[in-house]
């Protein structure tokens, strides 16, 4: 093959004009002209026209005219500028063409299962091809068709320069890279492991990591001092749009360091890549305290692009006519909201009350929602008169409300709830009235996160195990005291999403020792999980600390595209499946045995082969079952029922429904391949009911007494409400 002499299409320019050329890619778009045809030759830097004419050569152009879409081919041929009048300014080449002497065809395509060629734009005509418009798991099944979209290459193209810029700026910094172990021990990050089985030693699992966690500060104990790695991370928990059971983190640890070396270093990493997609990020970066983006935003990962932050107002409406608002204080509660400026026309009262509050804030989890609107200088709503002037005065100074803005409390014993409400609320209202500045950036650290959190009714890590309390001074077993502990752990927050995490480390075994005990992990659970990551910690640890970036989030983000499955060149669908491989897939029966991992498994029947997809394989079915049901859905499935359920009754049935899903899913694991056909006591067969035709009787025509009548069609009452 003459790769040498290969000239890439996307980089033909006026400079070529009269030489020979040799393209080779795939063919984009054909247009036939009768006597003369013109294909878009594609490669991964750009689209050349070449034309086919008999008169240049005509054993060429009659194999071209044999050529469709998504053949490789190979052509030479020479360059000529466009006729003034034909130049196609969609494409970088434009300018351009190349009349063809010679083609080769390397293989032929069968009819594809989507449209590859986004930007045919053949004599200016532009047919956009956009992915969105084709179906996921198609996509991801074709992958190999999908990533030819010069959209998707360049993504890739991308990632790695991202990736690139990462690798130039740590180096200069003299951090290296090292790479930890993908066969290993359980690294707790708060997600299942994926477990794999040893044949040697039958019986005992590795763990694929949940990220390099225990082996960078290994590695600086090693003596290594500034570590990262492109690390791929494996977590086995429910699938989110953002969340990817495999994915790829920026791990960085450096010792002799504090907070101050992770904010400086990361501020300046995550401005450039963002810079490689033309985003702007205001620096310095803003750091909020843990505890106020819970106060003032219900979320530990806020979106500051917009305000409407929470106020608190329960002492104003202390003593309030208002008897819901009271009976909530006197309870315990608190009444707590936002005010959305400037949006009294658009919030009607009718969306206020109808859609807000009877049904929006309950969906969210609320048993009502009050709503109040500034006009002339005073508050409206349905509610209103039974606040006195100086209770409405106080809550406009609170909120620092104006003419024209809209106020939103929620009231609850739950102090958790309002937050959860709110926080949805705010987003959802923001959302809806475009309050969100479009190719706006707004990074901030979240810092002094609490150390421990209660789950199900145990203390554990909010970060995980090796994060530095705050003091370090703490007793293991007073639980007031370690929910009220602080822990030097930050958060990269950006557009209300969490980028990144880290915090710095425990180095000392006392204090490492105190976090297992106040966990609740007796010294055997400590020898065993952790006894290896233990025992360095005796020999000089260094002070030391780091954070891991989500590189996949990160670069979705810098890309402005919606998925991280977009920016990820194999992942996973929704379900965690491959539509691709069709992994997982049962394992070969003899496998199973190798691995001592005995019966109860569904597994692949002999001779069906290792890569080829077979029955017993993820099923067309399995992979487009959609995900579990949601409360909306379950709402919806009520309205059209007819019934009205209430958010706890919602909640049961979602439960209810979610549990036979899961049920079900396990069903599946089954081998049902032994188990004899159960049979009923009774017999059972097709009854048929005797079909003894008697004298047809005159029927009338259906639907003959239909009251209202319209154009040949029967009108009959409504069922359903929209
Ligand atoms: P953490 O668990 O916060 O910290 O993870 C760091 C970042 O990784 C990204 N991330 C994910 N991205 C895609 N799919 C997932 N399933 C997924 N889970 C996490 C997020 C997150 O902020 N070892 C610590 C870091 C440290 O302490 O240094 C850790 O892994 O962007």
């Amino acid at each position: 093959m003459d790769w040498k002499e290969r000239v890439y299409c996307g980089e033909i320019t006026s400079s070529h004009e009269g030489r020979d050329v040799l393209l080779m890619g795939w063919v984009d778009a054909i247009r036939d002209h009768g006597n003369v045809l013109f294909i878009h030759l594609r490669d991964i830097r750009g689209i050349a026209q070449v034309i086919f004419n008999p008169q240049m050569d005509k054993a060429s152009y009659k194999k071209a005219a044999t050529l469709r879409e998504e053949y490789a081919i190979q052509v030479r041929g020479k360059v000529a500028i466009r006729k003034k009048g034909t130049e196609n300014p969609n494409l970088k080449t434009g300018g351009v063409e190349v009349f063809a002497t010679d083609l080769v065809i390397f293989s032929k395509s069968k009819n594809l299962p989507f449209q590859i060629s986004e930007k045919a734009m053949v004599f200016g005509e532009e047919i956009q091809a956009s992915p969105e418009n084709v179906d996921e798991d198609l996509r991801l099944k074709y992958r190999y068709l999908d990533l030819r979209r010069p959209s998707m290459q360049e993504i890739l193209i991308k990632r790695y320069q991202i990736i690139k810029c990462i690798r130039e700026y740590l180096d200069q910094l003299n951090f290296i890279e090292i790479e930890t172990p993908f066969l290993t021990k359980s690294t707790p990050e708060g997600a299942r492991d994926y477990l794999v089985p040893s044949r040697i030693h039958k019986g005992k699992f590795y763990a694929l990591p949940q990220s390099p966690q225990l082996f960078k500060q290994l590695l600086m104990m090693s003596g290594t001092d500034r570590y990262f790695q492109i690390a791929r991370c494996f977590r086995d928990e429910d699938l989110r749009p953002n969340r990817q059971p495999e994915f790829t983190q920026l791990d960085l640890e450096a010792s002799f360091i504090d907070e101050e070396f992770i904010y400086e270093i990361i501020e300046e990493l995550t401005v450039r890549v963002f810079a490689l997609g033309g985003k702007v990020l205001p620096r310095p970066f803003p750091r909020m305290e843990y505890s106020e983006a819970i106060e003032h935003y219900g979320t530990d990962r806020p979106d500051i692009r917009f305000d409407m932050a929470f106020e608190d107002v329960t002492d104003i409406v202390q003593d309030t006519g208002y008897s819901v608002f009271r009976q909530i204080i006197s309870n315990g509660g608190q009444i707590k909201g936002f005010c959305v400026k400037g949006q009294a026309a658009a919030l009607s009262k009718n969306v206020l009350q109808n859609e807000y509050s009877m049904k929006i804030a309950p969906s969210f989890g609320a048993k009502g929602m009050t709503w109040m609107k500034v006009i002339d200088g005073g508050l409206e709503s349905n509610i209103v008169q039974f606040f006195t002037r100086a209770e409405q005065n106080g809550l406009m100074k609170r909120f620092g409300a104006e003419d024209g803005d809209v106020l939103i409390m929620i009231a609850d014993v739950s102090r958790d709830l309002i937050s959860e409400v709110l926080c949805s609320l705010r987003l959802h209202i923001a959302d809806r009235l475009d309050m969100i500045p479009e190719n706006s950036y707004r990074p901030l650290w979240v810092c002094n996160f609490p150390l421990f959190e209660l789950k199900d009714g145990k203390v554990s890590s909010q970060h995980h195990p090796f994060t530095m309390p705050d003091p370090a001074g703490f007793s293991p077993t007073n639980m007031e005291e370690l929910l009220g502990l602080n822990s030097r752990a930050y958060d990269l927050v950006v557009n209300g999403e969490e980028l990144g995490g880290g915090s710095i480390r425990i180095h000392k075994m006392e204090i490492q020792e105190k976090v297992f005990k106040a966990l609740g992990l007796t010294k055997e659970e400590v020898e065993t999980k952790f006894g290896f990551f233990l025992r360095a910690l005796e020999y000089g640890a260094p002070p030391h600390g780091g954070v891991a970036l989500g590189i996949d989030r990160m670069i979705a983000m810098i890309l402005s595209v919606p998925s991280i499955r977009d920016v990820i060149a194999f992942p996973k669908n929704r379900r965690a499946l491959c539509p691709l491989s069709r992994a997982p897939s049962p394992a070969d029966k003899s496998h199973l045995e190798e691995l001592n991992l005995g019966s109860g498994f569904r597994t692949r029947k002999a001779g069906s082969g290792i890569y080829g997809s077979t029955q017993e394989d993820i099923t067309e079915h399995e992979l487009k079952r959609p995900e579990k049901i949601s409360r909306d859905e379950v709402a919806h499935v009520a309205k059209l029922a007819r019934l009205k359920l209430d958010d706890s009754e919602a909640a049961i049935y979602q439960k209810d429904l979610n549990s036979i899903l899961d049920y079900f899913e396990t069903l599946k694991g089954l081998d049902t391949e032994k188990v004899r056909p159960m049979s009923h006591v009774l017999e059972v067969k097709n009854v048929w009911r005797e079909d003894k035709p008697g004298k047809a009787k005159k029927t009338k025509p259906l639907l003959s007494n239909a009251p209202v009548r319209e154009k040949g069609y029967f009108k009959v009452p409504k069922i359903l409400e929209s």
